[in-house]
């Protein structure tokens, strides 16, 4: 059976653990730092397991020794901003947690695929891979399934359609920028744009671009997991099981449309050996030039972020 370690065991982690058990796709490892939290949930989700009906073992704990062959690990650990704290003091104190979680974690997997969640997303999944100095197919982001299962929730909650007939594809970062593609976005193969009119496909993209908003501000404390738990253990899925799943993930792009050394998200095909492929979709002038601003905007922010590690050395 398959291992995968979830490190942070918060909202995001314990979802992205109960999914991935309830696949049955793999035996899974929650981790944090907080002692008993990990065990606990992990408890309580085994002792779902026979009313879900799987087998998988789902063990919690603070010892990366537990955590050792795992096929994939997947790191949601980080805090959320607080009042009175700055992007960069976030930036920065997510930076040293995502340093020591992927440098633990590969130092016990050396073979697994790594999977990151931890926002900021894109600057933190490139730091993953700096740190970790995996190839590139190895070290991925999730933002791209999330965003795209928004939009598909939105166009079908327009079209008052089941959204098991609706697929979206959004690229670029995971923030303001990011890029729904409406002509990639269609109703068991129909495009968006023949099905309703324009000013509602653009709402319906701007919902999109502040779907991780909208949460807060209804939540006011914290962020969404459900739906970011089930996109991660998508892409867990899409890998064990070698689906050649064709899927918006973060990933390196090098000179793939026009961008290079940068993560970002771009259409994947997504199988066991992580990202297989980048596809080459044809987009327009105002699409790709969407698109380098999004990718402008994170270079920057790993840049911002590298001068940070470098003053703190
Ligand atoms: P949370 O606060 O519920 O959980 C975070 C967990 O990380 C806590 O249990 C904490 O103890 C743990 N942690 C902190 N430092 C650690 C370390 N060094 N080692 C192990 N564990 C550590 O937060 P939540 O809601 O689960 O979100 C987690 C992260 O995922 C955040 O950065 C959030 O912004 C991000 N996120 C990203 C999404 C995406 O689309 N990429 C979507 C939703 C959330
Ligand atoms: C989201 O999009 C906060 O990144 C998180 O819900």
């Amino acid at each position: 059976m398959s291992k995968v370690t979830v490190i942070g065991s918060g909202n995001v982690g314990a979802t992205v653990a109960q999914c991935v058990a309830e696949k049955d796709v793999a035996d899974v490892v929650l981790i944090d730092i907080i002692e008993g939290m990990p065990q606990g949930k992990a408890l309580d989700m085994m002792e779902a397991a026979p009313i879900h009906g799987h087998d998988r073992k789902i063990h919690g704990t603070n010892d990366y020794a537990d955590t050792k062959d795992s096929d994939i690990v997947v790191i949601t650990a980080g805090i959320a901003r607080k009042p009175g704290m700055s992007r960069d003091d976030l930036l920065k104190i997510n930076a040293g947690i995502v340093q020591t979680c992927s440098k633990e974690a590969l130092k016990h997997s050396p073979n697994a695929i790594f999977i990151i969640v931890t926002n900021p997303l894109d600057v933190m999944t490139y730091l993953a891979w700096q740190t970790t100095k995996l190839p590139t197919h190895r070290v991925m982001g999730m933002a791209g399934v999330l965003d795209s299962g928004r939009f598909q929730t939105f166009i079908g909650m327009e079209l008052k359609t089941s959204v098991q007939d609706v697929r979206a594809m959004v690229l670029g970062g995971h923030g303001d920028l990011m890029v729904p593609l409406p002509k990639y976005s269609t109703v068991n193969g129909v495009p968006i744009t023949e099905l309703m009119p324009k000013d509602r496909v653009e709402a319906l993209c701007q919902r999109t671009r502040d779907g991780g908003a909208e949460i807060v501000a209804l939540l006011k404390s914290g962020s969404a997991w459900y739906a970011p738990g089930a996109s991660a253990a998508l892409m867990v899925e899409a890998i064990l099981k070698d689906q050649n799943r064709l899927l918006p993930c973060c990933v390196y792009a090098d000179g793939q449309y026009g961008l290079k050394d940068v993560y970002v998200g771009l259409p994947t095909v997504l199988g066991r050996e992580g990202v297989k492929k980048i596809i080459d979709l044809k987009l327009d002038d105002s699409e790709s030039a969407a698109l380098k601003k999004s990718a402008d905007s994170i270079k920057e922010n790993i840049d911002a972020m590298n001068k940070l590690l470098a003053a703190t050395v």
